[in-house]
């Protein structure tokens, strides 16, 4: 039987990995899928690049739209990254009657809903594999192989970037901008680096994993965002000294009032697992009713590891083709029309433990103020620590980590903390969570 032609959409890093992994593994990947797996043309933005594979029976052209609208192909691969003229390529390319297969995740997150309406009127298929921590098979592992279990809760160290940079403060003592710099050369960063160090691209990631664990719609604007940008190296040490690390974590988790949905800087115990992801890697931790904690692993950027998630869904579609659209594995691992509409909680009625850190006015009854507050606001201490001044500085940094709390209280706490006199500027602010 003659492969199956594929189209892609972008030659980059992952293109280049996509088609090296299709020419090495061309064997086992036919046996596999039933038949082989080819690409006959790409869209790259310039021609005359060097390119990280061989071209050889590759048509080449600058116009996303020849590719997309060319007879031959059936599966058009989608890794431009951001969200237009992503979305109208891939829109266009289903009305086209071809499958795809996409590794942008800002594209399923927001346009996720308006996508998979559109492959079912259209009758095709897309699969996203790539688009959530790389090469790790999350989406299979959570939509699939957990298919029984109410999931509870997941937590996930899903942008590398974030982690290369948390991990190089926290062994190495070195500035974010340096380290920042070093994850841009190394080609795991996005083309713009806000979008990790703000945490956006591990709030794309959470809509998605979230949408897939609780059966809900994707809504990436109701993800509470933050990045690491505050995260100085102090922290990192004070936290250390605790017993805890800093990582950045997305995280959801179903409560009886609705469903968390949050990214940010994370305290997490140092014996705990995912504190020990260390570097550019990715892990996620399911917890399921039936199964428990599941922790799963890997390269969540670069070249093969992305693009071993793209061969995969390249395969599963492939032995789609002669499925009925009804009888696939659903986009959000629930049927379309059994979604539900559990609201996503304001953070305001998220529980937490908070590590806190306050510049304050070395005198007798400044941290009595300060636990009086934190009493008065229901918010019970477990453990303070009280730092040397600096050289010649006025103020002490005092460390306290809390037990959990609503983080409505937490903010009122910390607004009557800041209006103190003896309390300098505003206080630094990091959750803290066991994942038990
Ligand atoms: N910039 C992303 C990261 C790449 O650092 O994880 C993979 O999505």
């Amino acid at each position: 039987m003659s492969s199956v032609k594929v189209g892609l959409l972008g030659l980059g890093t992952v293109g280049a990995g996509t088609v090296n992994l299709l020419q090495r593994n061309n064997d086992e990947i036919a046996r596999r899928a039933g038949r082989g797996i080819k690409v006959i043309c790409a869209a790259a933005r310039h021609l005359d690049r060097p390119r990280a594979c061989p071209t050889e029976g590759i048509r080449l052209t600058t116009d996303p739209y020849e590719v997309v609208d060319d007879p031959e192909t059936e599966i058009i691969v989608e890794l431009l990254g951001g969200d237009e003229p992503a979305r109208e390529l891939v829109l266009r390319a289903m009305s086209n009657g071809k499958h795809v297969v996409t590794a942008n995740k800002a594209l399923v997150a927001i346009h996720g809903n308006e996508i998979f309406a559109h492959a079912k009127e259209c009758g095709v298929t897309v699969a996203f594999e790539a688009a959530v921590a790389g090469g790790i098979p999350i989406i299979k592992a959570i939509r699939e192989g957990l298919t029984g279990n109410r999931i509870e809760w997941l937590a996930g160290i899903i942008n590398g970037t974030s982690n290369f940079i948390l991990t190089e403060m926290y062994y190495e003592g070195r500035e974010f901008a340096d380290v920042l710099a070093e994850a841009q050369r190394l080609g795991y960063a996005e083309a713009d680096p806000s979008f990790d160090v703000e945490g956006i691209d591990a709030a794309h990631k959470l809509t998605i994993l979230a949408s897939i664990a609780f059966g809900i719609p994707l809504q990436f604007g109701k993800v509470y965002v933050e990045g690491i940008t505050h995260v100085t190296r102090e922290d990192v040490e004070y936290a250390q000294q605790l017993g805890y690390r800093i990582k950045h974590l997305g995280l959801c988790r179903q409560t009886e009032e609705g469903i968390e949905l949050r990214v940010h800087p994370t305290l997490l115990p140092e014996r705990q697992l995912l504190a020990n992801v260390d570097g550019v890697m990715n892990a996620v931790m399911v917890m399921g009713d039936a199964v428990g904690p599941t922790l799963y692993y890997g390269a969540g950027a670069g070249a093969e590891p992305t693009a071993s998630a793209v061969v995969a869904d390249l395969v599963d579609v492939v032995r789609e083709f002669n499925l009925e659209p009804e009888s696939r594995v659903p986009y959000l691992a629930f049927q379309a029309t059994a979604l539900s509409d559990v609201p996503v909680l304001p953070m305001e009625s998220v529980e937490t433990a908070y590590y806190l850190r306050l510049e304050v006015l070395d005198q007798p009854g400044v941290l009595a103020d300060i636990t009086r507050i934190l009493s008065e606001n229901g918010i019970s201490i477990e453990a303070i620590l009280q730092k040397e001044p600096a050289p010649g500085a006025e103020h002490v940094p005092v460390i306290l980590l809390t037990h959990r709390v609503f983080e409505r209280n937490m903010n009122r706490a910390q607004e009557q903390m800041e209006a103190l006199d003896a309390v300098q500027g505003r206080i630094i602010r990091i959750r803290q969570e066991q994942l038990r």
